[in-house]
C-alpha cells in the first residue's frame, strides 16, 4: 500500500549541527539534501505527491538572520534543482502567503512552477509561509464574501466545497504527515486537511532522514488500518 500523498515537516536541522559544533544553518543545508533524497526515494516508490513544511507563518519571528539565510537558501536550491526536478518529471509547486516573501523568491517560484506544470510523475508541494490556520482563515473570507447575501447558499455549503477555498484545492490530502527530530505536534500544519492523516513521529534529525528512512516510513504506513472513523 503506497501512500498517494506523503507530507513532511523537517524538524532538527539545528540541533543536528549543533550535535557537530557547527551554525545552525549548516543543518538547513544539509536538510536541503535530505529533500532531494526523498525526492529520489518518492519516484522510486511511486508516491505521486510529496509535500515538505519548508518554513511556517511563525518561523518569521526566528533571528533576523537566520530567516534571510534560510530565504536565500530556497532560492539558491531551487534554481539549482530545477533542471534534475523537471528532467525527471516533478512537478514544483509552492504554497503559502505570499505576502511576506521577497520579490526575487516570488519570481524564482513562478519561473519553477510555469516551467515544471506539465510534469506528471510527482508533483512536490513546499508549504512556505505557510500556517493551517491562515489557510482556514484566507478560505473562510472568501467563501463569506462569495455567499454574501445568500444565506441559503450558505447553509448548502459542504465540506468539499469549503476545502474548494484552501490554498490546497489543487492537490490530495495527504496520506500520511511525517515528523523527524522526536517532537509530537503537528505545529499548524496541514490542520483541515490532515483530520484522517497517519502521522508518523521519528527521532531522526531531518538531515539524516534520507532515502532509507523514507523506505521505512512507507513500510509502516503499509502496516496502518485506516478506517476514517467507521468499522471495518
Ligand atoms: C527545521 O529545523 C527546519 C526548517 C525550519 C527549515 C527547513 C528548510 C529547508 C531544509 C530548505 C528546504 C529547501 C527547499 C528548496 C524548499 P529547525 O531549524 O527547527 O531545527 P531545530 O528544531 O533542531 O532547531
Amino acid at each position: 500500500m503506497i501512500p498517494s500523498h506523503v507530507s513532511i515537516i523537517m524538524d532538527g536541522n539545528g540541533r543536528w549541527a549543533k550535535q557537530r559544533g557547527k551554525e545552525r544553518f549548516y543543518g538547513h543545508i544539509e536538510g536541503v539534501e535530505s529533500v532531494r533524497a526523498c525526492v529520489e526515494a518518492a519516484v522510486e516508490t511511486g508516491v505521486k505527491y510529496l509535500s515538505i513544511f519548508a518554513f511556517s507563518e511563525e518561523n518569521w519571528g526566528r533571528p533576523q538572520d537566520e530567516v534571510v539565510s534560510l530565504m536565500e537558501l530556497m532560492v539558491k536550491a531551487m534554481a539549482a534543482e530545477m533542471d534534475s526536478l523537471d528532467k525527471n518529471g516533478v512537478r514544483f509547486m509552492v504554497i503559502g502567503n505570499r505576502e511576506h516573501l521577497s520579490d526575487s523568491l516570488k519570481s524564482t517560484i513562478d519561473s519553477c512552477m510555469k516551467r515544471t506544470a506539465s510534469n506528471t510523475t510527482l508533483t512536490l508541494v513546499v508549504f512556505l509561509s505557510y500556517s493551517g490556520k491562515w489557510d482556514i482563515l484566507q478560505a473562510a473570507k472568501k467563501l463569506a464574501s462569495d455567499y454574501a447575501g445568500d444565506p441559503e447558499g450558505l447553509a448548502a455549503v459542504s465540506e468539499a466545497d469549503f476545502s474548494k477555498y484552501l490554498s490546497t484545492a489543487s492537490i490530495p490530502d495527504p496520506d500520511l504527515i511525517i515528523r523527524t527530530s522526536g517532537e509530537c505536534r503537528l505545529s499548524n500544519y496541514l490542520l483541515w486537511q490532515g483530520a484522517y492523516s497517519e502521522l508518523l513521529f521519528v527521532d531522526t534529525l531531518w538531515p539524516d532522514f534520507k532515502k532509507e528512512e523514507f523506505r521505512k516510513a512507507l513500510e509502516s504506513y503499509s502496516k496502518r488500518d485506516r478506517r476514517y472513523g467507521k468499522v471495518k
